[in-house]
């Protein structure tokens, strides 16, 4: 299917499924502490979704997914399966991957938190991440194209000596959780789709500390970086404006 214009009244479901996705990740910041399991965090966020929000959690069953949030920890670029195995340490690094369903449309929103002390390389690399993903909201407007932003997000994550992850993009989202276009974290500037009003895209770059390679593990899901060396992920839900940008899972702490 191409991409959708969303209406008035579906961006203003959009805004609201937004904003519950970004209240989940609001939510858990102060269960994300040495000593947890990414399980525990995934009961902890599934129970608010169902029980409190009367969301629907996104990735359940999704094509197979097992659980309802995704937990990557350091070198597990995305789609890391919660596990009661997995228990956080001091100076880990971990994605925590929300999307919620509300009234039929979707909201998906990922941020890093930081465990304990972390080392400052890491933490660079969290930061640097994060700002990649600023920058490219900052250009999206209607005539802004999407190979601006992928070229925005990997000239600053170049320059900074990281890589930008190749095999996983941004994606449209509304009613479906991935929808058309495709939305690179890399490219050269004045190419690619043309942005109208009314889209609604995530954008979620993924950089690499070492090499851009990825490797799938068997479980068919968890996606790492073939050095071994971390990675981290931030990602927001948007929509384009008249004259710019909202972004629909904007958290508290952030001013857009
Ligand atoms: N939330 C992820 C994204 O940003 C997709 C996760 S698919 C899952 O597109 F099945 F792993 F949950
Ligand atoms: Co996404
Ligand atoms: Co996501």
């Amino acid at each position: 299917m191409a991409v959708t214009l969303k209406t008035a009244d579906e961006l203003q479901k959009m805004r609201v499924a937004g904003r519950l996705a970004a209240e989940v990740l609001e939510m858990i910041e102060p269960y994300v502490v040495a000593g947890v399991s990414t399980a525990e965090l995934d009961r902890i966020c599934h129970d608010y979704m169902v029980n409190e929000q009367k969301t629907i959690p996104a990735p359940l069953n999704y094509r197979g997914f097992p659980k309802s949030i995704c937990t990557s920890v350091n070198h597990v670029i995305c789609h890391g399966i919660p596990s009661e195995k997995k228990i956080l340490k001091n100076g880990d690094i971990v994605n925590l991957d929300i999307t919620v369903i509300k009234d039929g449309y979707f909201g998906d929103t990922s941020k890093m938190f930081c465990v304990g002390d972390v080392p400052s390389h890491a933490r660079r690399l969290v930061q640097v991440t994060q700002e990649s993903l600023y920058k490219a909201i900052e250009i999206v407007k209607p005539g802004a194209r999407l190979g601006d932003i992928g070229h925005v997000i990997q000239q600053y994550a170049e320059s900074n000596y990281y890589s930008v992850v190749r095999e996983y993009c941004g994606h449209g989202i509304g009613t479906e959780f991935h929808q058309e276009p495709q939305v690179l974290h890399f490219g050269r500037p004045d190419t690619g789709m043309v942005l109208k009003e009314g889209m609604t895209f995530t954008i979620e770059p993924m950089l690499n500390a070492g090499k851009h390679h990825t490797k799938l593990k068997s479980d068919g899901w968890t996606v790492e970086t073939r050095d071994g060396r971390l990675s981290a992920q931030w990602e927001h839900t948007l929509a384009v404006t008249a004259d710019g940008v909202e972004v629909l899972t904007a958290r508290t702490e952030e001013a857009f």
